[in-house]
């Protein structure tokens, strides 16, 4: 979602700040903007639509070492140039972004600045004006800052800049993410490290309520009540080269062809010099006393907490209920004696999921966080976090942080099953390694897959997924992948539930694809593609080695019967791909979408 830069020192800004929007585009955006401190006072540039839209927009003679820069997904007010950050103050003397939304803005407006007609229809324009108005009853700037800031409630990072002062940058957070950047001679905030890793790999974490006063040489923090904290600054371990797409396309190809990699670099990860999982004490020790645990998730991290659910309750045998977050918050069922809640999460920052967090901390639930995105706010405040060592997912179609968070899942339920003293039938390790194997097997068979995609959604407009048990709710996640970058409809069934409705739908040509790598379902699957094939359907069978039958239209290679999700999602993630570049859609930067999904 909304992104933010800022930069003070001794080169021109302009090109920093733009460059650093890009590399926040892939989170989700619909306008852009910088403004940047100038001899003749504060220039703001903005647009609606993309960084390239506002680069043509930027004055190149204006010049300036100090500056900020935001991308918008709107909440407030339709994607517009006057809604796009950043905002001014009634005077243009201050100028501020904000991610996040202000959830008391009407009453700050009543309450303070009833006087003042507002140029946008954000909640954003509200801060500003709020610091104008106590700058102008005499306080100062920090200080009004941080009078602005007591007064609001909700969810903010802000950058502010003030016309009359050239040396500092302004900025705090509350429960959206901001870091400040240090280097020789300048200093940065962002939102996310990756938009200033081209100028700095040092950064220091901001905490909710704290505010940071940047100048060329120092970063210095306080809390609300301006008492100064000392905090050091780490080093990103991130690589400039892994947010780059290299030869690719597009990062959704690249990012599923890093699959196999990913696996093994998690048992790698997940494994001691001597081949035993090495997960901390503490995990086991929550997990070995859980009477149930409740998996809390959105979108495709919640597709991955179904699967989860299966390796936890058929091989460490404890019961799981897996919860839509956006739901649970008001919903929530009868709880267990001893739960264990566990949030699955790739950016870390999912408001829907943090919400749940928040609920289940204070009625003192033990919460274990598995995120791509350690130190992010899902796994600063849970009790525990296990890593999925992905590496940073830019398209926003997510794949491999879902084979991730399957395969960290797997090793956990195993691990429990070990610390219970369950006996397995099979190593799961060394199936692990046979899943990359597979994977590497189907990536190499694109070609394959463009012909599906060509064959059967080149024109239509809808688009069934069927499986029973495991394969069903692969199913649900290859439709939200074809539904949302190809923007075909698509839906996930059971293949029993169809006939109790859904088949009403089935016509002449409508595509079916059907999953079927479950041995115990297989008959009753090939009998549901019957159903849909004898009222006109145009099936596309994907079994596994073993099961197939003539026809299959793809076999997937043979892996343990429990991990086949973590291989058959492969064939739905490049159909999807497929399919939404013969539409001629947007493959990494799909509408309305975005990557960290920090609104309720
Ligand atoms: C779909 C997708 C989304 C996310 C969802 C949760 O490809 O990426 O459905 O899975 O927004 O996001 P995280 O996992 O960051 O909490």
């Amino acid at each position: 979602m909304c992104g933010i830069v800022g930069y003070i020192g001794q080169k021109d800004t302009k090109e920093i700040l733009l460059h650093g929007l890009e590399k926040l585009e892939y989170r989700g955006y619909d306008s852009a903007g910088i403004a940047v401190v100038a001899d003749n006072g504060v220039k703001v540039f903005k647009e609606k639509g993309r960084i390239a839209d506002l680069r043509s927009v930027v004055d190149d003679n204006v010049s300036s070492t100090h500056g900020i820069g935001h991308t918008r997904w709107a909440t407030h007010g339709v994607p517009s140039q006057t809604n796009a950050h950043p905002h001014q103050s009634d005077s243009r003397r201050f100028t501020l972004v904000h991610n996040g939304v202000i959830e008391n803005y009407r009453q700050l407006r009543e309450d303070y600045l009833s006087h003042l007609s507002l140029a946008s229809e954000t909640d954003t324009e509200i801060i500003v004006q709020l610091i104008e108005t106590f700058v102008n009853k005499g306080a100062t700037v920090e200080d009004a800052f941080r009078k602005a800031l007591k007064k609001l409630k909700g969810s903010y990072a802000i950058a502010l800049i003030d016309e009359q002062d050239p040396d500092t940058i302004y900025a705090a957070k509350n429960k959206s993410p901001l870091l400040a950047g240090k280097g020789e001679g300048f200093n940065v905030v962002a939102s996310d490290a990756m938009a200033m890793l081209q100028v700095t790999d040092q950064y220091i974490e901001l905490m909710d309520g704290e505010v940071v006063i940047v100048t060329r040489e120092n970063i210095t923090i306080k809390t609300l009540d301006g008492v100064v904290e000392e905090r050091a600054p780490f080093t990103c371990e991130l690589d400039v080269n892994d947010i780059e797409k290299g030869t690719y396309a597009h990062f959704m190809m690249k990012e599923i062809d890093e699959q196999p990699f990913v696996i093994r670099k998690i048992m790698q990860e997940y494994q001691d010099d001597n081949g035993r999982l090495n997960l901390p004490e503490d995990v086991r020790q929550a997990m070995k006393q859980a009477d149930r645990i409740y998996i809390i998730a959105c979108g495709t991290s919640y597709h991955a907490g179904l699967i989860g659910k299966q390796f936890i309750e058929k091989l460490a045998k404890i019961p799981v209920e897996v919860h839509v977050a956006s739901e649970f918050s008001y919903n929530m069922p009868m709880l267990s004696e001893n739960p264990l809640f566990i949030y699955i999460s790739q950016s870390g920052e999912t408001a829907d999921s943090r919400s749940v967090l928040v609920q289940t901390n204070k009625m003192g639930y033990k919460a274990l966080t598995l995120t791509n995105a350690p130190g992010s706010t899902l796994s600063r405040e849970a009790d525990y976090t296990l890593p999925l060592h992905a590496g940073p997912e830019i398209a926003v179609a997510s794949t491999k942080a879902y084979t991730a968070q399957m395969a960290v899942l797997a090793i956990l339920a195993v691990d429990t099953a070990h610390v219970k003293e369950i006996e397995l039938e099979f190593d799961p390790i060394q199936e692990l390694s046979i899943v990359a194997t597979a994977m590497e097997a189907l990536t190499d068979q694109k070609d394959e897959m463009e012909y599906i995609a060509r064959e059967y959604l080149s024109t239509t407009r809808n688009c069934f997924f069927i499986g029973r048990g495991i394969d069903y709710y692969v199913g649900l996640e290859g439709a939200l992948k074809l539904k949302e970058i190809s923007y075909i409809q698509a839906e996930g069934f059971a293949g029993g539930e169809l006939k109790h409705g859904t088949i009403a739908l089935i016509e002449n040509g409508t595509p079916v694809i059907a999953l079927a790598t479950q041995e115990q379902v297989n008959l009753s699957i090939r009998g549901n593609v019957k159903e849909v094939e004898a009222r006109g359907a145009s099936a596309c069978i994907i079994s596994m080695k073993g099961l197939e039958e003539d026809g299959d239209r793809f076999v997937i290679p043979k892996v343990h019967e429990l991990l086949t999700p973590l291989v058959s999602v492969i064939p739905m993630q490049l159909i999807s791909y497929y399919a939404a570049l013969h539409r001629g859609c947007d493959v990494d930067k799909p509408r309305n979408l975005a990557k960290s999904v920090t609104v309720e």
